[in-house]
């Protein structure tokens, strides 16, 4: 079976990547949040995954608001870097790995997962700035091939977060009946607390964070069990992102060891995390 060797927990905030892009990853401002990274960069390196599922939401870049598939999984061998408005990310386009996208698509359909399935799709910052957190230098290409795992977190109604933790789980015993020897990295993106807009514009609660990143990791049915209102309540109209860490962590084992975590306010209006999961435990 293929095994998944770990799981990574992270915001997308897009200015993490604009300041990589523009080598301002020293500056004061910013040099709090990437000294952070550095452990778990150093271990991801050590581990460097055959693929990696990287769920995470498009933002009406990829695909435009008209179209709003409550999961959706890319199924093509190369992914484009979207345009965001401000040309695209000067970081390699995303190679695919349709095999593994096709065989979890059948296999989450079989149970009762109705996946969206996109045979050509741009990618925005959901997708590659978890991949530059995951590999600051990638050069000419990401260091594995991506599947991209899609959720509506933007559109009301979302799923809600037992049904993500669900689909996790899903995608965890997909991987029991894939190629054996393929070792797989899951990524769970977004967050944490966060609201772009609105009354509550720059709304960040670090104590709600603090519970989501212990829980995350020893009791994600506590997690399961909120409603989109109270994601969206504690966490901000953005903040409700945090329910894609919960199909990572379904698809790990119920012991996991953290690896290393970090949580930095802000970047941009947003409460940056990161938290690195090792699924290899000893049993
Ligand atoms: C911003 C955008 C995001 O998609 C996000 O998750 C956090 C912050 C932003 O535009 O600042
Ligand atoms: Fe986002």
């Amino acid at each position: 079976m293929a095994e998944v060797i770990w799981g990574l927990a992270t915001s997308h905030v897009p200015s993490i990547g604009a300041a990589m892009d523009r080598g301002k990853t020293e500056d004061p401002y910013w040099k709090p949040l990437f000294d952070g990274y550095r452990p778990a960069r150093e271990w991801m390196a050590q581990h460097t995954p055959d693929v990696a599922i990287v769920v995470y939401n498009d933002h009406a870049n990829g695909v435009d608001l008209d179209i709003v598939p409550t999961f959706g999984i890319g199924t093509a061998d190369r992914y484009r870097v979207a345009d965001e408005g401000f040309g695209r990310r000067p970081v390699p386009d995303v190679v695919g790995h349709p095999e593994l996208s096709l065989h979890l698509l059948e296999s989450l359909m079989d149970d009762g997962f109705d996946l969206t399935v996109f045979q050509e799709l741009d990618v925005d910052h959901g997708l590659t700035v978890p991949l530059s957190i995951f590999c600051p230098d990638p050069g000419e290409a990401w260091p594995c091939p991506v599947v991209p795992l899609m959720v509506n977190v933007i559109q009301y109604p979302q799923p809600t977060a037992a049904r993500c933790l669900a689909l996790g789980r899903s995608i965890g015993r997909a991987l029991e009946t894939f190629h054996p020897d393929t070792k797989v990295a899951i990524f769970g993106t977004g967050g944490m607390s966060h609201q772009l807009a609105g009354a509550r514009a720059g709304f960040i609660n670090p104590d709600f964070d603090a519970m989501f990143l212990e829980a995350i990791e020893t009791d994600p049915e506590k997690l399961a069990a909120l409603s989109r209102e109270d994601y969206i309540r504690e966490a901000g109209s953005e903040g409700i992102e945090m329910i894609m860490w919960l199909i990572m962590r379904g698809a790990m084992n119920e012991q996991i060891r953290r690896v290393h975590s970090t949580y930095h306010v802000p970047a941009s209006n947003t409460a940056a995390a990161l938290a690195l999961f090792d699924n290899r435990v000893p049993r």
